[in-house]
């Protein structure tokens, strides 16, 4: 019986690894990156946005596998995702909503938005909902301020935004 439990966490250890590992097309897109820098770690935050873009996020051994990819201690690479706050490395949701705080927006109420994103999807700034659908993270000026306010759900820019536009925005993102 023993035996069985050990093995099947042998084998559910062995199947993280692989998923974690970069993938041949990760791998790929970094080194063609790499193709138009002498010095490998001017790539690193085109990297780690490479992952970002395939998994939502970078994990620790998605770090490591970047660090070692271009030949940077895994503690440097780290730092320079601490440094640039678009990376992100904690999990998120499904869908990643950013909610532009910069001046333009408030002024145009984006604190409104704000409260009612979190209380209609059950989570503050910084969380994600219990059902993994939404990430909601602050972001600053996402450059249309004549629009305002504003925020960006995956690749997807919504502007003007108001209580009404909001609902039929979320409806979009299963
Ligand atoms: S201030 Fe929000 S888009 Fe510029």
């Amino acid at each position: 019986m023993w035996i069985t439990c050990w093995r099947t966490l042998i084998a559910e250890e062995k199947r993280q690894g692989e998923e974690n590992l970069l993938t041949t097309e990760e791998q790929a897109e970094i080194n063609e990156e790499l193709a138009h820098y002498p010095n490998k770690q001017a790539v690193s935050i085109d990297a780690m946005l490479i992952v970002q873009r395939h998994r939502g996020w970078v994990s620790d051994e998605n770090l490591r596998d970047i660090a070692q990819l271009l030949g940077m201690s895994t503690a440097d690479l780290d730092g320079v995702a601490t440094f640039y706050n678009l990376i992100r490395r904690k999990a998120v949701g499904r869908h990643v909503a950013l909610i532009c705080d910069s001046v333009s927006c408030w002024i145009m109420g984006c604190d409104r938005v704000r409260d009612q994103l979190c209380t209609r999807l059950g989570t503050p700034l910084g969380g994600s909902t219990a059902d993994g659908r939404f990430t909601l993270l602050p972001v600053v000026c996402l450059g249309a301020c004549d629009h305002a306010p504003a925020m960006m759900i995956d690749d997807d820019l919504h502007t003007n935004l108001d209580e009404q536009h909001l609902e039929h925005i979320l409806e979009k993102y299963t």
